[in-house]
């Protein structure tokens, strides 16, 4: 009994002085606030991204951590020290810093945004960051336009190219096309003589459109399908791809032979 009471006393002892040291350390690196005795800002003003924000005691003007900086732990309390990230970034621990409280700035905003200035940035904080050089350039302030990335015109990744067969085969044409938002890809014939063009897939039963998305986002990928070929397929096909920003084509060619042995040998190919 007396034993236990004893290791109890103690117990309760230790406990108080824990919490007096652990007072006395956050009041003695507090203290009352001399501002005169605060380190002063960069003479730059800080970092790209980093605001001036006051310390953990309320006291001096410190740069918030940039991107990438440390930020939190335990002794953030000390005057000058900044433990706070920069607006729109976030405090994030990893397992291993979990022990000293202390974590690394990320961008809150961790996707793609497209800027007022038609720039696509990796993140909000890429995106803040540059606003940040633009301003002390004397430039126009950069916002975030819209989520994502910033819309472009479409342009043709594969044209359709040529193809030789003989009547009665089945071929295509195929056209990739590349844009944001994700082209519409439609198919005209040229009609020869005429210089007027034809949409497709129009009134052939020997003829078919199909398109499909991908292979990469934001692209398109198209086909004119012809089964069985004959005269009337000959000739130019334009493949057309249109979105809110413009448009791209790029021309293909079915050549009808009379026999393979007229097909020309590729190049390259022996
Ligand atoms: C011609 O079409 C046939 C299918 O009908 C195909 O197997 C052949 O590879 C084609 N020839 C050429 C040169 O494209």
């Amino acid at each position: 009994m007396r034993t236990m009471s004893t290791t109890m006393m103690m117990m309760v002892m230790m406990m108080l002085y824990a919490t007096a040291a652990s007072a006395s350390r956050v009041s003695r690196s507090c203290g009352t606030c001399d501002l005169a005795a605060c380190a002063p800002l960069p003479a730059g003003g800080c970092a790209a991204g980093a605001a001036a924000a006051l310390d953990a005691c309320g006291c001096c003007a410190v740069c918030s951590a940039a991107e990438g900086e440390r930020c939190g732990g335990g002794r953030g309390g000390a005057a000058g020290a900044a433990a706070r990230c920069a607006p729109g970034l976030e405090c994030v621990k990893s397992d291993k810093d979990k022990k000293s409280k202390a974590g690394v700035c990320v961008c809150k905003a961790n996707h793609e945004v497209c800027g007022s200035d038609g720039v696509t940035y990796r993140t909000g904080c890429d995106l803040k960051a540059a606003s940040g050089r633009a301003v002390a350039a004397g430039q126009a302030e950069i916002k975030i336009q819209n989520k994502g990335r910033c819309a472009t015109a479409p342009v043709i990744v594969t044209a359709p190219g040529e193809v030789y067969n003989v009547s009665g085969a089945q071929v295509y044409l195929s056209c990739e096309a590349i844009g944001i938002p994700t082209p519409v890809v439609t198919w005209k014939k040229l009609v020869s003589g005429k210089g007027r063009m034809e949409l497709l897939p129009g009134d052939k039963d020997n003829l078919a459109i199909q398109t499909r998305g991908g292979p990469e986002k934001h692209e398109v990928t198209g086909w004119v399908l012809i089964s069985p070929l004959s005269e009337d397929e000959a000739g130019s096909y334009e493949c057309h791809a249109a979105n809110s920003k413009g448009e791209a084509s790029a021309v293909g060619t079915i050549h009808v032979v009379d026999s393979l042995d007229d097909i020309p040998v590729k190049k390259g190919t022996s």
